[in-house]
């Protein structure tokens, strides 16, 4: 356990490494964002006191204009839109968030798919 904190402390963070945890875990938000584990979370299997902030170097973003919501997509696995996490070391932005990627989904499944839906009427 004090070796795994050590490396904690040195190395990145990896998903591959914690593919035995499910994602819930650390991205617990139920809202629009998914949001990042505290330390506490990472304390749970690393120690009492994880010490190290959590860092996040964005990887996805979506176009400013576009709307967009965790909750409203519950159902879809997480890997369509991000990939398969758990097998990456360091994670890039996989899929892109083109208007095609997005509003297709949409019209295959018969969910809202007027302009309305993702973009503010101006
Ligand atoms: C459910 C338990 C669990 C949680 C929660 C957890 N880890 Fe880990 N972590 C592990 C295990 C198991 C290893 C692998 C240790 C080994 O190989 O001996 C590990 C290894 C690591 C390593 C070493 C490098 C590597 O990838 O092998 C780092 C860094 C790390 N974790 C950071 C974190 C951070 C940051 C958090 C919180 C965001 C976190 N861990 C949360 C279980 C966990
Ligand atoms: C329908 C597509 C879609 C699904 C399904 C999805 N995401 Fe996302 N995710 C996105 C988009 C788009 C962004 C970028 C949002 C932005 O830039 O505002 C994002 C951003 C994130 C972020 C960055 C921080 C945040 O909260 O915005 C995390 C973490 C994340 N997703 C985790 C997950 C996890 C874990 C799941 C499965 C439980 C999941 N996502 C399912 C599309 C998706
Ligand atoms: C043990 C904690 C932990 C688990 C389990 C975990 N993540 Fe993460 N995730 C993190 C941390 C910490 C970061 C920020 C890492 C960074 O920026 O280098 C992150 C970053 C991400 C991002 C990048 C967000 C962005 O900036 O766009 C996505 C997407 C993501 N995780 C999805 C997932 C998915 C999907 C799963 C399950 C397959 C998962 N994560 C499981 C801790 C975790
Ligand atoms: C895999 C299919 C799929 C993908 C990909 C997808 N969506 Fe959705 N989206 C849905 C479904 C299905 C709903 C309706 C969910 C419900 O009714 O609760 C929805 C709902 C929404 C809503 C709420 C609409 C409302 O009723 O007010 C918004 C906004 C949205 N999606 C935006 C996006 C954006 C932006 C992207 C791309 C980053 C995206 N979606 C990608 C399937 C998808
Ligand atoms: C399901 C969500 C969704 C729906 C519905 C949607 N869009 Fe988009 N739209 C997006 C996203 C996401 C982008 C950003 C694409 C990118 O960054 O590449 C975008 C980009 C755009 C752009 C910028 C140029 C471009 O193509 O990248 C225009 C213009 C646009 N949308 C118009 C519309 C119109 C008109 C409609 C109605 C027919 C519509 N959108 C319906 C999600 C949507």
């Amino acid at each position: 356990m004090a070796l795994t904190l050590i490396l904690a402390l040195l190395i990145p963070f990896s998903h591959r490494t914690h593919n035995q945890t499910a994602c819930q875990i650390c991205h617990a938000g139920t809202g629009v964002r998914k949001g990042f584990p505290r330390p506490a979370v990472c304390g749970r299997c690393h120690g009492v006191k994880y010490p190290k902030p959590v860092q996040w170097t964005r990887v996805n973003e979506l176009a400013e204009f576009a709307r967009f919501s965790h909750a409203r997509h519950r159902k879809t696995s997480c890997r369509v839109c991000h990939g398969p996490v758990e097998t990456r070391n360091v994670l890039t932005a996989e899929i892109a968030f083109t208007m095609k990627f997005c509003r297709g989904c949409h019209v295959r499944e018969k969910a809202r798919a007027e302009c309305g839906t993702c973009h503010e009427a101006k």
